[in-house]
């Protein structure tokens, strides 16, 4: 008898399989009992009929604790009544782990319950379909870049450089010296793309952030393409392909993930349609003051403001050009504007805040170092990185992708704690 997984149950309809599996819930009465399983791969209902199996497999079904993982052997069928479409006419069970009291009962829970359950609770429905969505847009994100013609360059953990400043450190000893958890394998990347041309890294990332939002981990996992010979308006065009390519690719492969989130269809539809506007942060600044917000230009937004901001249009939207002395030192320089770099956020609607942070970077040597001083970084830890711009230095730009923020506004999930297996936040590193 084959063993198969549930998720493949059109290809064995009518057939007798074997399925390993664990009970979420069950109900019976005199003659039936309905098994309530998962396999892994899907959530679906087993039917015991009395008539149909030995008097022990019946008296045993009726028994079975939740979470008790068992081989199931019975005929698949075509069930239009159950939402995942099919389910299997039981015809012997065997238990493999008898389950203790399960913590996690149909009923609802705390936030904070959940997240000591966490390893216990990724087997629920609901962070079961934000998992699935969350390997669907790495999985496309290999696709869009390998046909795009990117080379994966993998970034190291452990650095010297601090690309997005000194404040959010985690520092850790190397032997006899100090070290850092990357904030960005952005730097690396730039020597990526002067030996490969068009380069990603995707990989973990460390913010050692006291912000305790519904927007910051602390260990987040960020997609960071580089691309040589390229000019900022070219990336934005890479940005926004990029986006509209995961959003549809969720669209069409994970339909009852998005059913069990309830994220609704359509407006994951209108994200997909190009181009995004695109503003500059001086209209930003307009338009907030004119709408009562109380911002300078020269400030950073924060959350409120960007909701606003990005509540005007209908798609994600490019805030571009900042001002510099809130950027990171490699931007590059804005060559009418002294006061701007070449960068642009990516604003997601409804709320869901910055999903990129990109630039072009800058390529002359001298301003470089100058900048590296006046950020207060060691310039002989960025001695290689200025290497960069002494030997055929090109016009290049990139961009970073913060994989749980996509996800949290792709699945409509309401914290971003709920698009990582297991979160690193403020206060938390258990489980
Ligand atoms: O804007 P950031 O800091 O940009 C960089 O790190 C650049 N070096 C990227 C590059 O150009 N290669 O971070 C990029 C993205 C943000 O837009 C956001 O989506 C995400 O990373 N991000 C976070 N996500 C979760 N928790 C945090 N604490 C985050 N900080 C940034
Ligand atoms: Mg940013």
């Amino acid at each position: 008898m084959q063993q198969i997984n549930i998720i493949n149950a059109k290809d064995h309809v009518d057939e007798k399989v074997k399925i390993g599996v664990w009970l979420t819930n069950k109900r019976s009465s005199g003659k039936i009992a309905f098994l309530q399983l998962r396999d892994g791969t899907a959530f679906f209902q087993g039917v015991v009929l009395k008539n149909n199996v030995s008097e022990e497999v019946f008296e045993l079904a009726k028994e079975l604790r939740q979470e008790t993982s068992m081989w199931i052997t019975g005929v698949i069928h075509e069930d239009s009544r159950s939402k995942f479409g099919y389910e299997i006419a039981v015809e012997d069970i065997e238990v493999i782990g008898e389950s203790e009291d399960y913590p996690i009962t149909p009923k609802e829970h705390g936030v904070d319950f959940l997240m000591d359950h966490r390893h216990l609770w990724l087997r629920s429905s609901r962070p079961h379909a934000t998992m699935v969505i969350r390997n669907e847009v790495i999985r496309a994100t290999y696709e869009f870049f390998n046909k795009e013609g990117f080379t994966k360059i993998d970034a190291p953990i452990l650095t010297g450089s601090a690309p997005e400043g000194t404040t959010d450190l985690f520092h850790t000893e190397y032997f006899d010296r100090d070290a850092y958890l990357s904030q960005s394998g952005q730097l690396y990347e730039e020597a990526g793309a002067m030996a490969f041309d068009k380069v990603f890294s995707f990989g973990p990332t460390f913010r050692a952030e006291k912000s305790k939002t519904r927007r910051h981990l602390i260990e987040f996992w960020m997609i960071e393409p580089e691309m040589a010979f390229m000019h900022q308006e070219q990336s934005l065009e890479i940005q926004e392909q990029y986006i509209a390519f995961l959003v549809q690719n969720v669209i069409d492969h994970c339909k009852d993930a998005l059913e069990v989130l309830g994220r609704d269809i359509d407006t994951l539809k209108q994200y997909t349609q190009l181009p995004y506007p695109r503003i500059s942060y001086d209209e930003a600044v307009e338009m907030l003051k004119q709408n009562g917000f109380d911002v300078d230009w020269g400030v950073d937004f924060g959350s409120p403001e960007e909701t606003f901001l990005a509540d005007q249009f209908k798609q994600p939207v490019f805030v571009l050009n900042y001002p510099k002395a809130i950027k990171a030192f490699y931007m590059k320089e804005h060559p009418t504007r002294k006061d701007v770099v070449i960068c642009a956020d990516l604003l997601a609607p409804e709320g869901y805040g910055e999903i990129i942070g990109g630039s072009e970077r800058a390529t002359d040597y001298d301003y470089l170092y100058d900048q590296i001083i006046k950020s207060g970084l060691d310039p002989k830890e960025y001695s290689w990185y200025l290497d960069l711009r002494k030997y055929g230095s090109v016009p290049h730009s990139g961009f970073g992708l913060g994989l749980e923020r996509a996800i949290t506004w792709i699945t409509g999930e309401d914290h971003v704690r709920e698009a990582i297996p297991f979160p690193r936040l403020l206060n938390r590193i258990y489980p």
